[in-house]
């Protein structure tokens, strides 16, 4: 199946910037987030891109089921980390699709994204993640939590000095 007849939804949007790039690989994609400004900037900076929707929508009240789903540092701001993961998952339309987790590890800190800055030009390229680890240091999401969920196949890939995870995740059968 070519991605122009796939799903994606990306959940936790925000602004959207997962979700234009979803648009950019060419998937039909709607980001859900409960916060309305952030949706309102998404909407606006989306203005002139077709087949990308945004709906202001609790997650966990979501029933359709997506080829794609993506959730960048939401599991760091919810209460529940496993619930979440768990309805995440059940987001999934088959054992053909891929649940994308993106969260900061352990070694996410200031001092370490610090150390990847030498110049004018890594600052420029490292500041959102020193944002990010401003707000994030010490609130990592545990990786057990993978394990600790049966019926799934997962992996990860590290990026950024290992600050950030990527972790795919498959259902055996839905
Ligand atoms: C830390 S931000 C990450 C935003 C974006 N994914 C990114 O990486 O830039 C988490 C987002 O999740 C949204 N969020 C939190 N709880 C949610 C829920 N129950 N349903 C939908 N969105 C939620 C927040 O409003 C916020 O925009």
């Amino acid at each position: 199946m070519a991605s122009e007849d796939k799903s994606w939804a990306d959940i936790g949007c925000s602004t959207g910037l997962l979700t234009r790039l979803a648009h950019k690989l060419h998937y039909h994609v709607k980001g859900f987030d409960i916060n309305t400004i952030s949706l309102l900037v998404a909407k606006m900076l989306s203005l002139a891109l077709p087949n990308i929707h945004y709906q202001k929508k609790d997650f966990y009240t979501i029933e359709s089921k997506f080829d794609i789903v993506t959730a960048t540092s939401l599991l760091s701001v919810v209460e529940d980390k496993k619930e979440a993961l768990l309805k995440l998952i059940s987001l999934l339309k088959d054992s053909n699709s891929t649940l994308i987790i993106i969260e900061p590890t352990q070694a996410l800190s200031v001092v370490n994204t610090w150390k990847c800055i030498h110049n004018l030009s890594t600052w420029w390229l490292y500041k959102g993640l020193l944002v990010w680890a401003k707000a994030r240091e010490g609130k990592a999401i545990d990786e057990k939590i993978f394990e600790e969920i049966d019926g799934i196949f997962f992996s990860h890939s590290y990026h950024l000095d290992t600050m950030v995870r990527v972790t795919y995740i498959k259902t055996a059968q839905i």
